[in-house]
């Protein structure tokens, strides 16, 4: 039989942020194509259902880990050689961003964007990025290597499109798009090449996923003045990057480092 490029079978994947709505996608990919996972994230949410229904499952270990500690990811990690053994995949994906439904002064104008919450976004972002990359990544330079996945967005390729949110200021509820998560998500593209040239010799491939906005229930105004903006004319469905993480999880990259895959119905395209 043939060789699968795509196999993951027996790998040890470590996903931050791993509880959220993408994380749990990423996660049910890699244990169906037979992966041990390791979920690092600050809430175990004890309603998921697709965790609770895997509690027996002995190829996955939950862990409570705060990405913006060096301690707790390194602990976490620790504990994670113990429960499945060496990891050689990283996902990280845990960020902050905030829904158009929800006001808060997390998505005022540029102006009067508080400061306080442009730091807690870089720390969690980007400062907790590269700390997983520091520990994980380090443990898997010195440990033959693996490959580190980082999730940006389609607003760390291009500006956000602030016309889409425009008919919430016409409700009086203005929204932007805020500048701290395209700065951070940027930021994430050559954290990514500067990684992927530092650790080329130790066998660390470093590449980042730009994703497209996913359907999450939003209101029916939002998606249909996002749908307007992509040639494609939806959002993403939470399961359509799941071929791109189990193609840079697996050997089927295997000469892919310093890249930034973007996945978007074609957002950026326009
Ligand atoms: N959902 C989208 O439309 C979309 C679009 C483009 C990019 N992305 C990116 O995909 C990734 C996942 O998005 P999502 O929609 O699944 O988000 P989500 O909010 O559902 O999940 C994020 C997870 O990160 C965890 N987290 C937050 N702070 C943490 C910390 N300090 N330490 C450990 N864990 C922490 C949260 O508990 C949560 O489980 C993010 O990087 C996001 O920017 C999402």
């Amino acid at each position: 039989m043939m060789n699968d490029i795509f196999s993951v079978e027996k790998r040890i994947a470590i996903i931050t942020g791993g509880m959220g709505q993408l994380g749990t996608q990423y996660a049910k990919t890699l244990l169906g194509h037979n992966a041990k996972v390791a979920v690092f994230d600050i809430n175990i949410n004890k309603k998921n259902n697709y965790f609770v229904s895997q509690m027996n499952n002995r190829c996955l270990k939950l862990y409570r880990v705060d990405i913006t500690k060096k301690s707790s990811i390194a602990q976490a990690l620790i504990k994670t050689v113990k429960d499945l053994g060496k990891p050689s995949i990283l996902i990280n994906n845990a960020a902050l961003d905030v829904a158009p439904a929800l006001r808060s002064e997390a998505s005022s104008a540029f102006e009067d964007y508080p400061e306080r919450i442009w730091n807690k976004t870089l720390q969690v972002n980007l400062t907790g990025m590269f700390l997983a990359c520091q520990v994980v990544g380090g443990y898997m330079a010195k440990n033959n290597g693996g490959s580190i996945i980082n999730i940006s967005s389609i607003y760390g390729n291009i500006s956000p499109d602030q016309r889409i949110y425009k008919y919430r200021a016409k409700k009086g509820k203005p929204f932007f798009k805020p500048v701290s998560y395209a700065a951070t998500k940027a930021g994430v593209i050559n954290l990514s090449r500067y990684l992927a040239t530092y650790w080329a010799d130790k066998k660390v491939r470093v590449n980042t996923l730009s994703l497209g906005g996913v359907f999450n229930n939003q209101d029916k105004e939002f998606l249909r003045e996002y749908a307007r903006r992509v040639p494609m004319a939806r959002m993403a469905k939470e399961f359509e990057y799941n071929g791109a993480i189990l193609f840079l999880a697996s050997d089927a990259s295997s000469y892919m480092t310093g890249s930034n895959i973007i996945i978007d119905g074609g957002f950026t395209a326009w």
